[in-house]
Parts: structure tokens; sequence; C-alpha cells
């Protein structure tokens, strides 16, 4: 762990801050607020303290360490909360749910046997997040990072062209019916519809735990604990794609980054990270939650992602996917309707 220094007056935990958007993000909140403490949380020890010396090196912030997280496995998600409660940091202040995953090659599990994509993208964060809230000191922000393809094709976002979120109850994502659905479609769609519906659930996810903190009165306008949602555009060159085959990925790395040019979704992963780490820190969004923002402009999301009757069968089957007892989330009786 890096030595923190004595001035640190907030804590912020980005999930898959070793690369990609969440280093940015990092990197960005370790500049705009030197009195941060910065944990990167991530499954890559190795190359987490290489970023930690990097992120130190370049922003001048020496309080930034990194913590081992894998979201593919709730004993290691329980372990990352014990070790986080077990040392005395600063106030944690934000919980910045990032990292992502997307598999395109056919079906994997997660340690615990949930279908790797729903079980890295919402039900990890979804456990990191119960479990952390407890910890969480008012004003406090949870930012969760989705992305624009939760649309439908129909939408604006169709030049993504990725297919249409496919959300039918929770248990089915987390196990899903391989011998149906692989008649119907080839792995590549499958594993990208599963990661659009991942997207859709982080803010199904997110807006339910928005309404149940100010519900249950634990979020107030005095101490609000907001929970937000992200769509950092598309980002070519992150490590996103890393199961596409070597032509895509090509393109990925080395053509659709020119299009950022004229294309105004085209983003870098810098340019994002700074918009994060805005959603994190600025007063403007003090008590602004359970919304949608593209960069910082706060719009709609898709119809489906306001279905409250999803967000409660989601909500409450993740509880029981990971066991999640009630004075787990103790302070925060979230588990309640
Ligand atoms: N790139 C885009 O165009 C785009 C667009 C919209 C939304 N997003 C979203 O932006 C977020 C960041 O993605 P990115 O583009 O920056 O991709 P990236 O470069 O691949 O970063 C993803 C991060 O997630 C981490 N991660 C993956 N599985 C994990 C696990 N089991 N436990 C802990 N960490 C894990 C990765 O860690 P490792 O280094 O160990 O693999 C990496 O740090 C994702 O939520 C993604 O859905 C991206």
């Amino acid at each position: 762990m890096t030595t923190q220094t004595s001035k640190s007056d907030k804590t912020v935990i980005i999930t898959g801050g070793n690369k990609g958007l969440g280093y940015y993000c990092a990197k960005a909140i370790a500049t705009l607020d030197p009195n941060s403490h910065v944990i990167i949380a991530s499954r890559n020890q190795k190359e987490a303290a290489l970023s930690v010396k990097r992120l130190i090196a370049q922003t001048g912030n020496k309080s930034i360490e990194a913590l081992p997280l894998d979201l593919a496995s709730t004993t290691s998600i329980r372990t990352f909360v014990k070790d986080f409660a077990a040392s005395n940091r600063p106030p944690l202040r934000a919980i910045v749910c990032n990292a992502g995953i997307q598999v395109v090659t056919g079906t994997t599990y997660t340690e615990d046997g949930f279908e790797t994509t729903f079980g890295v993208n919402h039900l990890g964060h979804f456990l990191l997040v119960n479990l952390l809230l407890r910890h969480l000191v008012s004003p406090a922000r949870i930012v969760f990072v989705t992305s624009g393809t939760h649309f439908p094709n129909s939408s604006p976002n169709q030049t993504l062209s990725m297919p249409s979120p496919e959300y039918r109850n929770a248990k089915l994502l987390a196990f899903p019916d391989l011998a149906s659905t692989q008649k119907e479609e080839d792995a590549y769609t499958i594993g990208r519809r599963r990661y659009t519906t991942s997207k859709l659930c982080n803010i199904l996810c997110a807006y339910e735990l928005s309404h149940r903190l100010q519900f249950q009165g634990y979020s107030t306008q005095q101490h609000p604990i907001t929970v937000n949602t992200f769509d950092p555009g598309l980002m070519p060159g992150t490590g996103i794609i890393r199961d596409y085959d070597l032509i895509k990925r090509f393109a990925w790395t080395f053509l659709l980054p020119g299009f950022r040019l004229f294309a105004p979704y085209v983003n870098t992963p810098n340019k994002s990270g700074k918009d994060l780490a805005k959603l994190i820190l600025d007063p403007e969004f003090a008590g602004v939650t359970g919304k949608y923002f593209v960069g910082l402009r706060q719009v709609p999301s898709s119809q489906e992602s306001y279905d409250r009757k999803k967000a409660l069968e989601l909500w409450e089957t993740s509880i029981e996917l990971v066991n999640l007892t009630p004075n787990q989330n103790h302070g925060y009786k979230l588990m309640l309707n």
C-alpha cells in the first residue's frame, strides 16, 4: 500500500482502475482533487502496481494504492471489503463501478458459476456496492459505468450496431439456457447481447439503489448519497474488445480512434475519464441522483431501463444469487422494498 498523505479527506474506489477508462478517471480524480485518496481495485496486482506508480508520477498525488479485487469471485469481493474496512483510510466518499468485460467466443462462468458477463458487470458490482454501503460516509457518490448500447437497435446509438439487450429475468442471465440460445444465434452475437443486457442491468440497478436510498431516508438533501449512471461514448483503443478476432482488434486500436475527428460519440478514454471524474467531484452534481449521463449531459436512458418491475426482480434475484444477508449491508437496510 502506498503511504497516504495526511491531507487526504476522501477515499474513492475505482473498479478496473488499472487500465482504459478507469485509469484515466483515476488520473483525473487524483489531479483535480489532490486531497483524494484513490484505490485502484484490480484483479491484476502486477499491472495495478505499475499503474499506481505511473499515476503517482503523472499526478504528483502520492495517495494512490492498489487493492486486489476480482469481480468474477464473490469470495474476492468479500475479501476486498474486509481488507478495505480493516485499514484506517479517509472516509469513503465515492465508488466508481467501472470494470467491464465482453465475452464473444463462447459461454464462460465465474468462480461462483454465473455467466461471466452478467457475473462481472452486474452481480460483482451489485455485491461490492451493497457490502460497501455501510462504509460510505455522506455526502457520497456512486457511479455505474454503462453504455449507449443498452438502448435497443432502433435508438440513435444504432451506429454502434450492437444487438439489443434482452432482459427476461435475472436467473436466466446468470444461468443461460444454452440449448435454446445457441440454436438461434452464434457465440459472437450472444456474447455482445449479454454485454448490452449487462449494461441495461447497470442502469436498472443504479436507479433502484438511488430509489431505495432516498425512500428509506438514507440519502437526504443535507446528506446525499447519489447514484448515477455514465455512458462514456465509444472509446476505441481500450481493452474492452480483447476477446474479438485480430482484424476487429486492429480496427478498434488503429482505425476507429480517427473517427473522433468527425463522430461526436467517439471519445478518447482520457476525455471520458475526465468527465467521469467530474461526475464524482463537481459540486454541480452534488444532489443529482438516479440519472443517466452521456459524458456530462444528463439525458433519458432507454424506456426499458425505467421498468421498476424489472429492477425489483433484478434486485431481489441478485440478493439471492450473491447470498447477501441483511446484516451485511447493515446501516442501510436496502434489501427491503
Ligand atoms: N470502450 C468503449 O467503447 C466503452 C463504451 C461504453 C462503455 N464502456 C464501459 O467502460 C468501462 C471500462 O471499459 P474500457 O473500455 O476502459 O475497457 P478495458 O480497457 O478493458 O478496461 C476494463 C477494466 O475492467 C477490468 N475487469 C474486467 N474483468 C474484471 C474482473 N473480473 N474483476 C476486476 N476487474 C475486471 C479490467 O481489468 P484487467 O486489466 O485485469 O482485465 C480493466 O481494468 C466498462 O464498464 C465498459 O463497459 C466502454
